[in-house]
């Protein structure tokens, strides 16, 4: 099932390889000198950077007796070492907790952490559902798949977020506002927390959306098969970059762009900071 989910999503692109500058004619990623950090990888999807470790999850798909299989995988971001995650069954969705310094992974029967040590993610009590995508925004964020349902750990007990009871959502990501932003099949939405007008939904816009990421100053971002958009603090969306075979996307510290496509994973040197 989530094969051909993510399969309808990701192989929606192709155009021309690359790439046109949107940023007011600040970035040039024409120019932007490319490191493979990783390739012969089924679909790296869903990338989310542990920047105090200077490490990178994604999920992957590897075929095993003719089925697919989702596992977790890292790359240490200094040499570029690959290992995969020991530990849990169906591991797709990860997110890390700045904070505490806390790596959370999503799998088909609930939430883990992982420990750096040991290679090993111990599960969390309290949740067995099946994780499609997390965010951390001082709380542990989660959908679940097939229901599409958004759910928070908070406190160590997991609950559905009761303001977005009503809808789907499949991809979730929080600002620093506390705007919740969440796609589904019909796009992009924001639900904001305002008196006048309470649990307000919002639609912006029907982009199809494979991934959110945040900034180390929490500014918001997501990707559409063939570009990368910022959401501004004035919950304006904005075109970024224009990059073809997009399935997944985060940012270092530094400001470079690390992207997954089809088969690999990229880093581009180039600083979305400019922007
Ligand atoms: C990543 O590699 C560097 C250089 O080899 C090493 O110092 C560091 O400990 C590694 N990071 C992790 C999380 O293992
Ligand atoms: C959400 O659902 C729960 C239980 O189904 C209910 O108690 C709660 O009032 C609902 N919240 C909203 C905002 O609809
Ligand atoms: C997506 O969410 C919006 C806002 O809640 C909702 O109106 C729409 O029906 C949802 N789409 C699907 C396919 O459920
Ligand atoms: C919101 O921000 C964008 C980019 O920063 C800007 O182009 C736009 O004019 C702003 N919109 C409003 C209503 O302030
Ligand atoms: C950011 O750091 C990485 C790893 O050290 C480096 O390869 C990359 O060139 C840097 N990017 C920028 C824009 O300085």
């Amino acid at each position: 099932m989530k094969v051909i989910i993510v399969l309808a999503l990701l192989a929606y692109s192709v155009e021309s390889r690359k790439v046109i500058e949107k940023c007011d004619g600040v970035i040039d990623v024409n120019n932007a000198e490319e490191e493979v950090l990783k390739n012969n990888i089924g679909s790296p999807y869903q990338l989310a950077i542990d920047r105090d470790k200077d490490t990178l999850f994604f999920s992957y798909t590897r075929e095993e007796k003719g089925e697919s299989i989702f596992e977790l995988a890292f790359i240490n971001l200094t040499n570029s070492e690959f290992k995969t995650v020991n530990g849990i069954v169906g591991g797709f969705a990860n997110a890390v907790d700045e904070k505490s310094h806390t790596v959370y992974l999503g799998g088909e029967n609930g939430i883990y952490t992982f420990d750096y040590k040991s290679n090993f993610a111990n599960h969390v009590d309290g949740t067995n559902h099946r994780v499609w995508q997390m965010f951390f925004k001082k709380y542990l964020y989660y959908t679940t798949y097939p229901e599409e349902e958004l759910y928070v750990l908070k406190n160590g007990q997991t609950q559905r977020v009761s303001q977005l009871n009503n809808t789907r959502a499949m991809l979730v990501a929080v600002d620093n506002f506390g705007n919740i932003f969440f796609s589904n099949s019909s796009g992009l939405y924001i639900y904001e927390e305002q008196k006048e007008k309470p649990n307000s939904i919002t639609h912006m816009g029907d982009y199809i959306i494979n991934s959110f990421t945040s900034d180390v100053q929490g500014n918001l971002y997501f990707s559409t098969p063939n570009s990368i958009y910022t959401i501004g603090s004035n919950k304006s969306v904005k075109q970024l970059i224009v990059l073809d075979d997009v399935y997944g996307f985060a940012i270092e510290q530094n400001g470079s762009l690390i992207y997954s496509t089809e088969d690999s994973i990229i880093r581009l040197k180039l600083n979305t900071k400019q922007c």
